[in-house]
Formats: structure tokens, sequence, C-alpha cells
């Protein structure tokens, strides 16, 4: 049935902990407007669920679903977005929930993409981050684990599609 896990890199126990710490970090940097997290799915399901609930000020929550022309070449370097929020984007604070960031190119179209509804603030928060994004222009404000340049499944994270259930990240290599 596919293939198996190597290694656990980071245990529930451990990812709790960090999204808690997010939450705070995010809940003190927004200490007034009205914020919107934006998850982008499917990766960010479970991160986000977890993490609207560490947060204590209010908020409103929706979704972006974005694919890259030619999935997985990403030559073109163009986004479509799926589903695209309902609600407004203008002067707000837009929260953007990414699960992990590799070379940053979805997240770079994205942020212009949203930009230009003009937010009163746009920042990315990714659990997990490679640090390879010579692309991204935009700095991911806040991150949870600098993650090792391995391919990483679990806690929403795929590969093909499986894997995402996992409750802890682990990875294939
Ligand atoms: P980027 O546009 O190259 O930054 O790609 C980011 C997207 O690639 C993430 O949202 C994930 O869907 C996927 N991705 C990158 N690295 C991994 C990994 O280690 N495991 C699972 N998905 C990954
Ligand atoms: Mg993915």
């Amino acid at each position: 049935m596919g293939r198996a896990v190597k290694r656990v890199v980071y245990d529930e126990r451990k990812i709790a902990e960090k999204v808690r710490e997010l939450g705070a970090e995010i809940s003190a940097a927004y200490p007034d407007g009205e914020l919107l997290v934006l998850g982008l799915l499917k990766g960010s399901f479970i991160f986000l669920s977890d993490l609207v609930r560490q947060i204590s000020r209010p908020l409103q929550v929706d979704f972006l679903v974005a694919a890259s022309y030619g999935d997985k070449t990403y030559s073109s370097g163009t986004v479509r977005l799926l589903y695209d929020p309902e609600t407004k984007l203008e002067g707000k604070h837009i929260l953007l929930v990414e699960d992990i960031v590799d070379t940053g190119r979805t997240l770079g179209r994205l942020m212009e993409m949203l930009s230009a509804r003009h937010p009163r603030s746009l920042e990315i928060c990714a659990l997990l981050h490679k640090h390879l994004a010579a692309e991204l222009k935009h700095p991911t404000k806040f991150v949870g684990f600098d993650a090792p340049n391995e391919f990483l499944v679990g806690y929403g994270l795929d590969h093909a599609e499986n894997f995402r259930h996992i409750p802890y990240i682990a990875s294939l290599e």
C-alpha cells in the first residue's frame, strides 16, 4: 500500500507546542483591525484548524485553492485560483497560512494577486520553511520550524495525496 515513512521529524507534542507559540505571536502582532486568516488548501487544513484555536483575538477564516499550471513543473510560474475567497480583502489584515515553503513560487504569485486587492497588511505564516526560497520576495513573517531539505508528510502534507491524516510530521527519505 504505497510508501512507508522513514523517520518522525516533529512529533505531536512538538507540533502542538509550536502551534501554541505561533498563536501567541500572531495574537500579539495584530492589536487592532480585522484579521482574515486565509488557509491555502489542501496542505494547510490541519495546521490552520489548530492554529486559529490558539489565536486569542477576533478573526475570520477563509480559504484559497491555487493550482500551478503544469502542476509539478512550475515552468510558467503561473498560479490559477480554483477557489477565491468570497470575503472582501480590502482594509483587512490578511494572514496567508501555508503548510510548507519550498521554492516559494506559488506564494510569490499569490502575494502579488492578493496585494492588488488593497489589504491593510499581508503576511505569511508557514508551519515549515525549507529556506530554499530564492524566488520569494516577501519574507515569511511567522515560521514554525526550519525544516530539513527532505520530503515531509503528515499533519496535512501529502505525497501523491497520501499521508495527510498522520498526526505527526515524518520524512520519506
Ligand atoms: P513552492 O511553491 O516550491 O514553495 O512549493 C510549496 C508547495 O509544495 C507546498 O505548499 C507543498 O504543497 C509542496 N511541498 C514542498 N515541499 C514539500 C514536502 O516536503 N512535502 C510535501 N509537500 C511539499
Ligand atoms: Mg501540496
